[in-house]
């Protein structure tokens, strides 16, 4: 098969299109052929290395945990599939098998979930981590029930759009923040407080808005750009700060300086094991039309090099998809 290998850690241009052995699926192994890798943040810090306290690096290396595609085999014992089934997964990549950026992907059956009809692969493979990341950081770890209020730091990026939508569709009152030029979109996603942090006093805004404390707060941009964040959440609220791995600050003083209030402070990464149950759900309220996808920027497999580039540029608005297949 053909993939974007590295064979170091580095720079966008360590990203190589290049011929590799295709997988062979293990047992409860999907092997899936790939129309669409989906690219997150965590690619371009994976691509320069900062993922090896994880797990090492073994080279020939595939990065990219999102895919969409079709069955292409199945391993010993999986049921729930059959070739040709139209699916979207995280893929096994954050477990160490080679990652998305490929025309084939290995995702175990517990981290596999059908796309439904009326989704395209694309929409799909937009999915998996943002989406996943958000619903654990708001319900699984933190708690966010309805009437509550929610301010989610970093609104308009792909974990942000998924975060906003998933709020409000839980019943929460939902505020968000973000640059002057993504308010209009936010406020199509129906949050009720856009915060535009580059005209507006962040703290100024939420005291007007929960004149008590926030019930809820998501860091999804890293410590630096919220660094009084406690101070915004009320005692007994929930603080939850998306690990960014660039950004996160003394996790253990923040930690610390929460208890000291009576926050619940919470640190959440993704986790994927099992997530099919999850990204059935998420594609659920995509039909249902309780979710709406966030706008996708394309881009060909073998141009990763330029999507990271813009990705790494931190203003991202909604998602960015590598066409690997027409399937
Ligand atoms: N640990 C995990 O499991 C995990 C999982 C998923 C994501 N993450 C991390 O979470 C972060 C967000 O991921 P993502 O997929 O949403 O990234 P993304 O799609 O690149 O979006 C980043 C967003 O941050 C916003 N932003 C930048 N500076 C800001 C500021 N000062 N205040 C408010 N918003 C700001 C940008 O909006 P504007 O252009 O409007 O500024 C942009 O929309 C990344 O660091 C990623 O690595 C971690």
């Amino acid at each position: 098969m053909y993939a974007m290998i590295m064979e170091a850690t580095g720079g966008p241009e360590v990203l190589r299109y290049a011929e590799i052995a295709t997988p062979v699926p293990q047992p409860g192994e999907v092997l899936i052929k790939v129309a669409y890798a989906g690219v997150n943040p965590a690619d371009w810090k994976n691509r320069q290395g900062l993922l090896a306290g994880f797990r090492p690096y073994v080279f020939p290396c595939i990065i990219g945990f999102d895919a969409a595609g079709v069955v292409a085999a199945l391993g010993e014992g999986v049921t729930g599939f059959a070739v040709g089934d139209r699916v979207f997964t995280p893929s096994n990549h954050g477990q160490g098998g080679q990652g998305s950026y490929a025309e084939y992907v290995l995702a175990s059956e517990d981290r596999v979930a059908p796309i439904p009809a009326g989704l395209d692969f694309a929409q799909a493979a937009a999915l998996p981590v943002a989406a996943l990341t958000a619903w654990q950081g708001l319900f699984d770890r933190g708690g966010l029930t309805a009437g509550q209020t929610a301010l989610i730091h970093g609104g308009a990026g792909g974990l942000g759009s998924f975060a906003v939508q998933f709020a409000r569709w839980a019943g929460a009152r939902v505020a968000a923040t973000c640059s002057t030029a993504n308010v209009d979109y936010l406020t199509s996603l129906g949050v009720e407080r856009v915060i535009d942090y580059r005209r507006e006093d962040i703290a100024a805004a939420v005291q007007d808005w929960a004149p008590g404390g926030l019930d809820y707060l998501m860091d999804a941009v890293g410590v630096s750009t919220l660094p009084d964040g406690l101070d915004l959440v009320r005692a007994g609220g929930t603080f939850v700060s998306i690990p960014t791995l660039t950004d996160d600050g003394d996790i253990p003083a923040a930690a610390a300086a929460a208890a000291g209030k009576g926050v619940e402070r919470v640190f959440s990464t993704m986790d994927d094991v099992g997530c099919s149950a999850t990204l059935r759900k998420i594609a659920a309220l995509l039909v249902s039309g309780d979710l709406v996808l966030p706008p996708l920027r394309e881009f060909a497999l073998r141009d990763a090099a330029e999507a990271h580039r813009v990705i790494q540029q931190g203003h991202n608005r909604g998602k960015t998809v590598l066409k690997v297949a027409d399937l």
